[in-house]
C-alpha cells in the first residue's frame, strides 16, 4: 500500500491523536501510524487533571461533550502534611480558575471516536517501522501493515511516539542534547471502584513517604504510594497498600478511607527529561517523545497539548509558505513552556517525597516550606497558578 500525504504522524498516543483532530480541522491531510492496537492504547492508566488551557483546546475541537457532561470540576486540592490538611482554594488564588479531573483515557477514546467518525487514516498495529529522508526534500516511511508493505510519502513528520519512540533517536547525536533527572523512587498506583475519601485531590507529606488520593469518578477512586525504585509489585497486595496508605494519612482521612479489590495496580518510575531541539529537519516531537516530568502536579498531558496546540500552528504556517522559520519557532516555543513545567513539577516532587531515610532535616525543611506555603498568600498563589497551568501566550 502507498499514500503521499503532508504529515505523517507517528503514535497514537494523546499528542498523536490532538494533532491528527487540529490538522483535519486545518484542511491538512495526514495518516497516524501506531504499533499497538487501539485496546492496548486505551488499556494504559494515566493521570487525570487537565488544565482550562487543554480544556479550551478540546472545546475549540467540539470534542468536550462527555468531558463536561463525566469530568469533575475542581476548585481546590488539599495538602496534609504534618498529619494536617490545609486546602489550597485554586478558584480564590488565580482569580477563578479550576482543574478538570478526566481521566487521559477517557480524552485518548473522545479522540479516537472522533477520528473514527470522520474516517481519518490511521494504521495500527503497524511492524518494523523505519524512516529516511528527515534531512532531504521529502520524507519516506516504511513498515509492515497487515503483512503487507506499507510505504507512505510525507512532507513532515511528527513524532509523537512517547519516551521510548523511534523519532527522538533518529536525530543525529551531534544535534541532540538531553537533559535527565532520575528520581530514587516510584509511584506505586492502584485503581478501585470505591468511593474517594475526599471529594477533592490530597497531596500528602509524611515522613514515611508521600502518598496521593485522586479520583476518576465519584465511585472510583486513584491512589498512589512513594515506594522505593526497585519495588517489587508482587510484594504489595490489596491490603498492605490499604494499611500503608492510611497510614499516611490524618487521622479523619483515615478513618473514612474505603477500601475495596484494586482493579489495576502498577508502579511507574519517576523522571525528569528534557530534549533540545524539538525540530531537525523535517522531524517535529511532541509530547513524551521530547520530554517528561515526574507526575507529581499532572502536568505531562497538558504539555503534550500544548506542545500540539503549537505544532498544528506551526504546521498550518509552513503549509502557506514553507518558510523554516515556523518549525524552528516551534521548538523555541514549545520548549519555554516545557521548561516552566519541569520547574514546577520537579519543585512539586521534590516538596512532597522522602528522599533517603536519614533525612530528617530534609524532613523538616519540607515541613517548614509546606507550612510558608499554606500560610503565605504569595506562596500559596505562586503554586496554584502553576497547578491550573500557565498561560500557553506565555510562550
Ligand atoms: N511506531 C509507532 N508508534 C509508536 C512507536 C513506533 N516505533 N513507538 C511508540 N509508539 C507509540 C506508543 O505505542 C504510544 O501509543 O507512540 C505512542 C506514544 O504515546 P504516549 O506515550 O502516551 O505519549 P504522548 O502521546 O506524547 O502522551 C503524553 O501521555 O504518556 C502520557 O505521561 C504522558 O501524560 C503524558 C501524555
Ligand atoms: C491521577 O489521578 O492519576 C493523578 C492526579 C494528580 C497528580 C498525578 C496523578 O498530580
Amino acid at each position: 500500500m502507498h499514500q503521499r500525504v503532508q504529515v505523517a504522524i507517528i503514535g497514537a498516543g494523546p499528542s498523536g491523536l490532538l494533532l491528527g483532530a487540529l490538522l483535519d480541522r486545518a484542511g491538512i491531510d495526514h495518516v497516524l501510524i501506531e504499533r499497538q492496537s487501539p485496546e492496548y492504547v486505551l488499556s494504559r492508566i494515566r493521570a487525570g487533571v487537565l488544565e482550562q488551557g487543554t480544556v479550551d483546546v478540546l472545546d475549540q475541537l467540539g470534542l468536550s461533550i462527555r468531558l463536561h457532561r463525566e469530568g469533575l470540576v475542581h476548585h481546590g486540592f488539599d495538602l496534609l502534611f504534618e498529619g494536617k490538611r490545609h486546602r489550597i482554594d485554586l478558584q480564590a488564588l488565580t482569580r477563578g480558575k479550576q482543574v478538570v479531573v478526566y481521566g487521559q483515557t477517557e480524552v485518548t477514546k473522545d479522540l479516537m471516536d472522533d477520528r473514527a467518525s470522520k474516517g481519518l487514516s490511521s494504521y495500527y498495529e503497524v511492524e518494523g517501522l523505519s524512516i529516511q529522508g528527515l534531512d532531504a526534500d521529502q520524507v519516506e516511511i516504511n513498515a509492515i501493515y497487515q503483512g503487507a508493505p506499507l510505504r507512505i510519502h510525507a512532507d513532515l513528520v511528527a513524532g509523537c511516539d512517547g519516551f521510548h519512540g523511534l523519532c527522538r533517536k533518529l536525530i543525529p547525536e551531534s544535534v541532540l542534547r538531553t537533559y535527565e533527572k532520575v528520581y530514587p523512587f516510584g509511584w506505586l498506583g492502584v485503581l478501585a471502584d470505591v468511593k474517594p475519601v475526599s471529594d477533592e485531590l490530597i497531596y500528602v507529606n509524611s515522613p514515611k513517604g508521600f502518598a496521593l488520593c485522586s479520583m476518576r469518578s465519584t465511585t472510583r477512586s486513584r491512589y498512589y504510594l512513594q515506594v522505593p525504585a526497585n519495588e517489587d509489585i508482587t510484594a504489595w497486595s490489596d491490603d498492605r497498600f490499604w494499611s500503608v496508605l492510611s497510614d499516611r494519612l490524618d487521622p479523619q482521612a483515615a478513618k473514612e478511607l474505603m477500601t475495596g479489590p484494586s482493579i489495576e495496580k502498577s508502579i511507574a518510575p519517576l523522571r525528569s527529561f528534557v530534549a533540545e531541539p524539538m525540530r531537525w529537519g523535517r522531524l517535529l516531537l511532541a509530547g513524551d517523545a521530547a520530554h517528561i516530568v515526574p507526575p507529581t502536579g499532572a502536568k505531562g498531558l497538558n504539555l503534550a497539548v500544548s506542545d500540539v496546540r503549537y505544532l498544528a500552528e506551526a504546521l498550518t504556517a509552513w503549509f502557506k509558505d514553507h518558510h523554516d522559520k515556523h518549525l524552528d519557532r516551534y521548538s523555541q516555543r514549545c520548549l519555554k513552556r516545557v521548561w516552566r513545567a519541569e520547574r514546577f513539577s520537579w519543585w512539586f516532587t521534590s516538596l512532597m517525597h522522602r528522599f533517603a531515610d536519614d533525612a530528617d532535616f530534609e524532613q523538616k525543611i519540607q515541613e517548614a516550606e509546606l507550612d510558608y506555603l499554606v500560610r503565605s498568600q504569595a506562596a500559596s498563589s505562586a503554586l496554584a497558578e502553576n497547578y491550573v497551568g500557565l498561560p500557553m501566550e506565555w510562550s
